[in-house]
């Protein structure tokens, strides 16, 4: 029998990162499925998309050319495209790519053993982009893994429409998962060692489950609740969410589950109401500081990092310069930043747009600029401080442990004695921006 051997490459957000590992798993448990890290050994080549912002289409064509000539060699390749290009695109993807077998979306990679029976056996490409509902978690086995920290997707989909962005056309409507189901992956991870949980969602803090069984609405902050009385997880982390769900509820649960991380990715996009308007983004930017001002009552010490959009349709100097000053007032830090690419369908891709591309990037160089000089300050900060790790392995390249901080720094650290998977304390001798270095001082007890 064809001894089945996949290669999966995936591009995107860290949801993409999860559909990829829940794909393996569904691989190996249905197609009894070798994976491999060598695409030249690999007879399934799988491609997980993203199309958040512009070339994706180049890029995934760009890549599936390499793959043409692989399955020239060996027409028994099976190619597939999934992900969020595959949602956007469809069967459109086949006129410069007639060779793929498989177009698969987010929301039905779990008929991937089928569609690959049935590409085989038919030979002839099969097309399954649907948005069945949250059918897919339903298909997950249960993960093996060695890591000391997960991600566990929560909710699906985007509600929001938010006039630049792509993700409620590729991802399809909100949609929570189970909270039962969530406890019961959580608590297989657990069983394996894992002692810190990532909570995934385009907006996890909109959770919201109806439970038929018992009546009741379990939202997200009775979903922390629960996630915390396992008493193996040590720290909870969650992202993206919007600041419209993030309600006074949730910022008081952080009194509650000391397990919360003193670090929040809260996006807001623009510092400008005139943009955020135009953004529909369903929020301004004093609720935005409002957010912020009642966590810090409730958690001081708490570092928020962001997500901005510059040179967004009729964006002006005035709106910009409100960013900069927005991220210098609140004091944020390490922040994602990008040039409005305009997608597809959207209505802002539809909107009038006076500034020209070179302007943007100088809007982007500065915008970093003041992110990294924030990043610097918080990481320079801590060093001569004492530091608690989770630590997650040794580093092939510097021969030392790793292992983050609660404010998501990776630190590096010389250790005689190895403890991957638990708690140290590693005093910090050194920073650059994003990363930290360090000696261990002591075991923790937790
Ligand atoms: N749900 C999250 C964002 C998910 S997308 C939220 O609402 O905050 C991740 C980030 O990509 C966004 O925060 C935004 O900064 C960026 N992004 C999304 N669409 C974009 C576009 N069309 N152009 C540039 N950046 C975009
Ligand atoms: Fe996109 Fe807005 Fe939904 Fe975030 S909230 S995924 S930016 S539509
Ligand atoms: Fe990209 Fe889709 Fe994630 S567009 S960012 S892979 S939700």
């Amino acid at each position: 029998m064809l001894k089945n051997k996949l290669y999966i490459k995936t591009w995107g957000c860290q949801m993409n990162e999860y559909d990829s590992s829940k794909i393996a798993d569904i691989m190996k448990n249905e197609l009894n499925c070798q994976i491999t890290k060598s695409v030249q050994k690999a007879n399934i080549l799988l491609l997980n998309t993203c199309s958040i912002r512009e070339k994706a289409q180049e890029k995934l064509f760009h890549q599936l050319g390499r793959w043409k000539l692989l399955k020239k060699n060996n027409p028994d390749i099976i190619i597939g495209v999934g992900g969020c290009v595959a949602s956007q695109e469809g069967k459109k993807i086949l006129k410069r790519a007639y060779y793929i077998d498989i177009i698969f979306g987010p929301q039905t990679f779990h008929r991937l053993p089928k569609m690959i029976y049935n590409a085989r056996k038919f030979k002839k490409y099969l097309i399954d982009i649907s948005f069945p509902k949250i059918e897919k978690f339903k298909f997950f086995p249960l993960s093996k893994t060695k890591k000391t920290s997960a991600f566990v997707t929560i909710i699906e989909g985007c509600n929001k429409y938010c006039t630049y962005c792509i993700v409620p056309y590729t991802r399809g409507k909100e949609l929570s998962r189970s909270y039962k189901d969530i406890i019961l992956e959580i608590k297989n991870l657990v069983s394996q060692g894992v002692k810190e949980i990532h909570l995934l969602g385009q907006n996890v803090n909109a959770y919201k489950y109806f439970d038929k069984k018992t009546n009741q609405y379990y939202t997200f902050e009775k979903l922390l609740e629960l996630i915390a009385q396992i008493k193996e997880i040590k720290r909870i982390r969650f992202t993206t969410n919007h600041p419209k769900n993030f309600t006074d509820e949730l910022i008081n649960i952080y009194n509650k589950i000391p397990q919360l991380v003193n670090f929040l990715h809260l996006p807001v996009q623009s510092g400008s109401d005139k943009i955020l308007n135009l953004m529909k983004r369903q929020y301004n930017i004093e609720k935005y500081k409002q957010i912020i001002k009642k966590l810090k009552n409730v958690r001081p010490l708490i570092q928020i990092s962001s997500d901005f959009i510059v040179g967004f349709p009729g964006e002006d100097q005035k709106d910009f310069n409100d960013t900069i000053s927005l991220i210098l007032d609140l004091d944020l830090d390490m922040s994602f930043s990008f040039i409005y690419s305009p997608r597809p369908g959207t209505p802002a891709s539809k909107m009038k747009d006076n500034t020209n591309i070179l302007e943007k990037k100088k809007r982007l160089y500065l915008l970093q600029y003041y992110i990294k000089k924030q990043t610097k300050k918080f990481s320079f900060k801590m060093i001569n401080t004492i530091q608690l790790i989770l630590v997650e392995g040794l580093s092939l390249q510097n021969h030392k442990f790793y292992g983050k901080t609660e404010n998501n720094r990776i630190v590096f650290f010389t250790s005689s004695k190895n403890y991957i998977g638990k708690f140290v304390n590693v005093k910090i001798i050194d920073a650059n921006i994003y990363s930290l270095y360090g000696e261990f001082i002591s075991l923790h007890k937790m």
